[in-house]
């Protein structure tokens, strides 16, 4: 189907915002270490933009998530695909997402890095979808509030296409 691309975040509107929530961040943390986590694949721009703003010293990691399970994502079950590789035991960790929808990576992330010993847990994410969520939990750090619509560009994808664009745009079917 033929969708046309519509700009609802710009290329100006995420620097400044991004620089915003690193300043936000960098307050929060008061120079204390941090374990810096990008939930791959669709924050990979948004994290490598952010980490540059945060001014605390930092360890980063990757990890990478999938869901199986039938149907709607209410009930699906999170695993990880790529594990983190840095532990997490007595430190402070910030999840850097793209974009929290029901909630449900979040929640999986939240969960297995409270287990594993975290000494306080975080959410920063680029875009928060609060009215889709499932479950309950709070994005710490919100880039931008974002009501409805498909949105691809700067990380986020439409069958992994877009993800390299420079701003968010909102496909709409033609
Ligand atoms: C997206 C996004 C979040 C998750 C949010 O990942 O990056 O991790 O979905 O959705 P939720 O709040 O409903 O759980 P996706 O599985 O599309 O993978 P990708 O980042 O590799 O595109």
């Amino acid at each position: 189907m033929a969708h046309k691309m519509i700009t609802v975040i710009s290329r100006e509107d995420i620097a400044r915002r991004v620089a915003e929530l690193g300043e936000e961040i960098t307050a929060h943390y008061h120079g204390q270490p941090l374990v810096v986590v990008c939930v791959l694949k669709g924050a990979f721009l948004f994290y490598a933009d952010l980490v540059r703003h945060i001014r605390t010293p930092m360890e980063m990691d990757f990890v990478r998530l999938s869901s199986y399970g039938s149907g709607t994502s209410r009930g699906r079950q999170a695993v990880f695909t790529k594990d983190m590789e840095v532990d997490v035991d007595g430190k402070h960790v910030l999840l850097v997402e793209d974009i929290v929808d029901t909630g449900r990576s979040a929640e999986f992330l939240l969960h297995v890095l409270e287990k594993r010993g975290a000494a306080s847990l975080k959410i920063c994410s680029f875009v928060d979808k609060s009215e889709r969520r499932e479950v309950s939990l709070k994005v710490d750090f919100a880039g931008f509030p974002i009501q409805k619509g498909f949105i691809v560009g700067y990380g986020m994808d439409y069958a992994e296409q877009y993800r390299e664009l420079d701003a968010v745009y909102e496909l709409v079917p033609e």
